[in-house]
């Protein structure tokens, strides 16, 4: 099976090979801290194993209730935020018809999503769309207890019972919780709502190849299966066994911890597919709230080309030289579209006439690289065969395996996320919540 690969060379010039391979007992002790279970974050482990301990028990109940939706629902909702979001969103994104909801014909419901926001428009206009819909909710929070997704919950959740009675709406509503505690817990137990479970081992960015983003992306049509057999293939690939040169998340763990060293503080995920900008968010969670703590960190930023070589390439190309970039590059295109012949050339394109898009974009890439490693920017490269489910699986776990031995390396508990807590608190005491009397009347004195 061909797999992703990575390529460094382009980032080794900031940076020599001896320092990227000065890193390597460290990756290779975060490897160990890894397997072994004895670094920091060790009961946050339980994504390591996870695609080939996927049974395919697990695999075909996700499939059961995917296909019970779909049979009723022309649109299903996504409720979730943060890892209970980036995951199914990305995937789905980078797998879909641009222009699907747009098409009369669907092969699967169309799978919107909620709860990652508290905007007040965004859920007045997606109830006014649902209002003539036959849709369905998942709704998906590991605590059970987040503000977002449980707003938008008790909203969708009313329409649904007032437009299809209480019974049908029960069948139409799945929840993705934890097996015991969270208030999402006790209300489907009380409902009676099909459930899936989110193991505690599983942290929130760690989960989409558990039913968190299994389901949902099973539901918009996509093959799952496909998906873990790819993660399978880098649990393999990136194992404690596979030596540091091959492999390919130590070696990218090391590239970018030693850039970081070497003073580039951000780094860029690059895309110049559209399909993947949601991949990239998800990634930009995956390594934000995996590594920035303790005022440490590399900033992960994302950029889709050449959209926004219109925009930001100046400060890529000129700016201040603390970056690398990350590129996502795919080799095939799903279709093809040729540049035709125009007889008059009036737009002066007839030197590009039948070649594809593809090409003129392939070297919008090249190009690009080597202006920006001119301009200092050292580069890094993920060749993606095509966009297919199992290389998207290879992708994810890949970017796992690595960010937990890149978080190793940094020395940082890379499984927690202590900081997200601070502007829940300050929100809680602003709206009143019971149990926050006194952090209500500090902040208020503050004001
Ligand atoms: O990575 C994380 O843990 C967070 O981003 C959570 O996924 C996010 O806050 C949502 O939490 P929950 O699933 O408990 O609603």
């Amino acid at each position: 099976m061909e797999k992703i690969n990575l390529v460094i060379e382009k980032a080794l010039g900031t940076v020599s090979r001896e320092t990227v391979f000065g890193l390597q007992d460290k990756a290779a002790k975060g490897m160990e801290q890894l397997h072994q279970g004895t670094g920091q974050g060790n009961d946050f482990l339980g994504w390591l194993n996870l695609p080939s301990e996927i049974s395919d028990a697990d695999l075909t109940e996700i499939e059961t209730a995917a296909r019970n939706l779909q049979s009723r629902c022309e649109i299903v909702v996504v409720i979730g935020i943060g890892g209970s979001y980036l995951g199914a969103k990305a995937v789905i994104e980078a797998m879909s018809n641009g222009f699907e909801h747009l098409r009369k014909q669907h092969n699967a419901p169309i799978v919107l999503f909620a709860g990652q926001n508290i905007g007040e428009d965004y859920l007045y206009e997606l109830q006014d769309l649902l209002t003539d819909k036959q849709f369905g909710i998942v709704v998906i929070s590991k605590s059970g207890t987040t503000t977002e997704p449980a707003i938008a919950f008790r909203l969708l959740k009313e329409q649904l019972e007032k437009q299809v009675g209480k019974e049908e709406a029960g069948c139409r509503i799945i929840a993705v919780t934890d097996a015991a505690k969270g208030a999402l817990r006790k209300l489907a137990d009380t409902e009676g709502y099909k459930t899936f479970v989110i193991a505690d081992n599983v942290g929130g960015r760690f989960s989409v190849l558990t039913p968190v983003g299994l389901l949902p992306i099973a539901i918009a049509g996509f093959d799952i299966r496909a998906l873990v057999a790819g993660a399978c293939d880098m649990q393999k690939a990136c194992g404690a066994d596979v030596p540091f040169e091959q492999n390919p998340a130590m070696l990218y763990a090391a590239t970018r911890n030693a850039l970081y060293q070497a003073g580039k503080k951000t780094e860029i995920l690059v895309n110049f597919n559209p399909k993947l900008h949601y991949f990239a968010e998800w990634w930009k969670q995956l390594y934000g709230e995996s590594e920035g703590k303790e005022h440490l960190g590399i900033f992960p930023a994302a950029v889709d080309f050449t959209t926004d070589l219109h925009s930001m390439g100046q400060w890529i190309q000129e700016g201040e030289r603390t970056i690398f970039e990350t590129v996502l590059s795919v080799k095939e295109m799903q279709h093809k579209v040729t540049i035709p012949t125009d007889s008059d050339n009036l737009d002066g394109l007839n030197y590009l006439a039948g070649k594809r898009v593809d090409e003129v974009n392939k070297m919008a890439e090249l190009g690009t690289q080597i202006a920006h490693v001119d301009g200092g920017v050292p580069n890094i490269k993920i060749e993606i065969p095509a966009l297919t489910e199992r290389y998207l699986g290879q992708l994810i776990y890949f970017f796992e395996k690595a960010c937990g031995i890149s978080g190793y390396i940094l020395d940082v508990n890379p499984f927690n996320q202590p900081g997200v807590e601070a502007y829940k608190r300050n929100m809680f005491a602003l709206l009143n919540k019971p149990g926050y009397e006194a952090e209500s009347k500090a902040i208020r004195e503050r004001l």
